[in-house]
């Protein structure tokens, strides 16, 4: 792969994405020979660092977090000579001037083709501060030389969203930047479109005609553990709704794009939350469920409820579940519901997008025969198991005419046997390759905010009585059962190993 010389800087370079994430990204694509000819990785954080330091707590964050384990030591060396540091006070904007020599350091030194990519693995109220330093200093570049990457969450509401959007393209184009959603860079997300529209039987069926509903469930273990602080001002709303669970939800019901474009792409999924039904009044009371956990036990040990976690107001109003039932109004979809939930300290970690299909038109099977009847459901799972499975109703051997419904599967374990990348490494490969489509363009952040707020601001206006109203280690609220069990349904899981 040719990429072009490049210069990553990464703000936030002390911070928890970075060792978490972004280290073992960078390390795992240099490995894999995914890193361009000429390359260099800056570093900058408020605290002083030598460059040795900054690699060795690099190291320890590769180490840890890496889907492949250790380092290898003969390639590390290697590639942390391509790693180095420089602090920068961003309240303090003339300590830029030494980032500046150091990044033109490196241009001098890779020649004119060079890009910078600037990752701001930093606090929201951060990015505008950064981003104007980088256009003070002259760094802004062009859409060949310079591109910028936003980590959510981007706003907390429409105004705030807006405002960023008005800051950074009044700096940078469109085209320059990247705001990252890292469900969009998971292969089994990916994998939705070539699914969707690599294989024609699916297109067909894949309408309001035979489609029943639509679920999307990511559900999580974990309470919010030290990011409280964060998450007390967010949700679940804002934390996972507005980003993820929305974007799946377009690559769920999206139209046919013309090619694989960035930008069709981008229309063709911003065309979905255009459509979907914006909520008065009466649908936010029947429609949406949020919840908040309570103390409870996962795996044997004591954990505490939301109130009590660390960095949370112990009269904190914010919701740690929440389900919401969606309508997208167009031809394909009219009618059609798609209930989304998530939550923290849930019963199981499991992302699942669920398709039900109709049921057959006329049973000519007599009941004694169709005791498990179940319609077909295509259940995308997109973590812990990556697998595709289509449940159809099928004879069970025997004497006996009885049906069972039965498991069609897609398994990536057992189909390829080869690790798949993280999506922090496909998304960091985006940007250096300069393909936008698994980013979220400036409207589709906007039209998510703007479908969601009024549930935001209802919910933050009223303080939800019934708070705290699920037991870590359940499966929420049980209004979340009752929002889906009105139509008739339930929420699927799949029997996965817990964790
Ligand atoms: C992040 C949220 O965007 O996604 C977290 O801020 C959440 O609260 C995480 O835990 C889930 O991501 P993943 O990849 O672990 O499913």
């Amino acid at each position: 792969i040719n990429l072009k010389p490049t210069v990553v800087v990464i703000f936030g370079g002390t911070g928890d994405l970075n060792m978490r994430k972004l280290a073992p990204a960078l390390y795992n694509l240099y490995s894999d020979n995914y890193m361009p000819g000429n390359f260099a990785i800056i570093g900058t954080a408020r605290k002083k660092l030598t460059d040795q330091k900054f690699r060795d707590t690099l190291m320890e964050g590769v180490n840890s977090f890496s889907r492949n384990g250790k380092v290898k030591k003969d390639k590390w060396t290697k590639f942390a000579e391509h790693v180095h540091y420089n602090p920068v006070d961003v309240s303090a904007p003339d300590t830029f001037a030494s980032l500046k020599t150091l990044i033109e350091r490196f241009q001098n030194e890779f020649g004119p083709t060079t890009q910078v990519v600037y990752y701001l693995a930093v606090a929201p109220n951060l990015f505008p501060l950064i981003a104007q330093c980088i256009s003070k200093y002259g760094l802004a570049g062009t859409e060949e030389s310079c591109k910028v990457v936003i980590e959510k969450p981007f706003g907390r509401d429409l105004e705030t969203a807006k405002e960023l959007n008005k800051l950074l393209t009044g700096i940078f184009t469109e085209k320059q930047i990247y705001r990252i959603d890292h469900y969009l860079g998971k292969e089994t997300v990916q994998n939705i479109m070539a699914f969707r529209f690599a294989n024609s039987f699916l297109e067909p069926l894949w309408n309001r005609t035979y489609i029943d509903h639509v679920q999307i469930s990511v559900t999580e273990q974990l309470g919010v553990g030290d990011r409280g602080g964060y998450y007390d001002g967010a949700g679940a709303l804002r934390d996972m709704i507005q980003n993820h669970i929305l974007q799946l939800l377009c690559l769920v019901g999206m139209e046919t794009p013309i090619n694989f474009d960035a930008d069709e792409i981008r229309n063709k999924k911003v065309d979905v939350l255009k459509a979907m039904r914006p909520f008065g009044p009466d649908d936010i009371r029947f429609s949406t469920v949020r919840g908040q956990y309570t103390k409870g036990w996962v795996e044997g040990k004591e954990v505490p409820g939301y109130r009590s976690e660390k960095d949370v107001d112990a009269d904190s109003n914010t919701e740690t579940f929440a389900a919401i039932k969606f309508f997208v109004d167009n031809w394909r979809w009219q009618g059609i519901p798609f209930y989304v939930r998530t939550g923290k300290r849930l019963f199981q970690t499991s992302s699942l997008i669920t398709i039900q299909f109709k049921d057959v038109p006329h049973h000519i099977f007599p009941g004694s025969v169709t005791e498990h009847w179940q319609q077909n459901r295509l259940i995308i799972s997109i973590q812990p198991e990556m697998s595709i499975r289509l449940q159809v109703q099928a004879k069970r051997p025997g004497l006996d005419m009885v049906l069972n419904p039965v498991d069609m599967v897609f398994d990536y374990k057992g189909t390829y046997s080869s690790d798949t990348p993280e999506a922090y490494e496909t998304l960091l490969l985006d940007v250096m390759t300069g393909d936008q489509t698994q980013f979220m363009r400036a409207d589709q952040v906007e039209s998510a905010w703007e479908l969601l707020m009024p549930v935001v601001n209802s919910w933050e206006s009223k303080k939800s009585l019934s708070f705290p109203n699920y037991t870590a280690d359940s499966w929420g609220p049980e209004d979340a059962e009752a929002l889906i069990a009105r139509d008739g349904f339930h929420w699927f899981t799949l029997p996965l190993n817990k964790g």
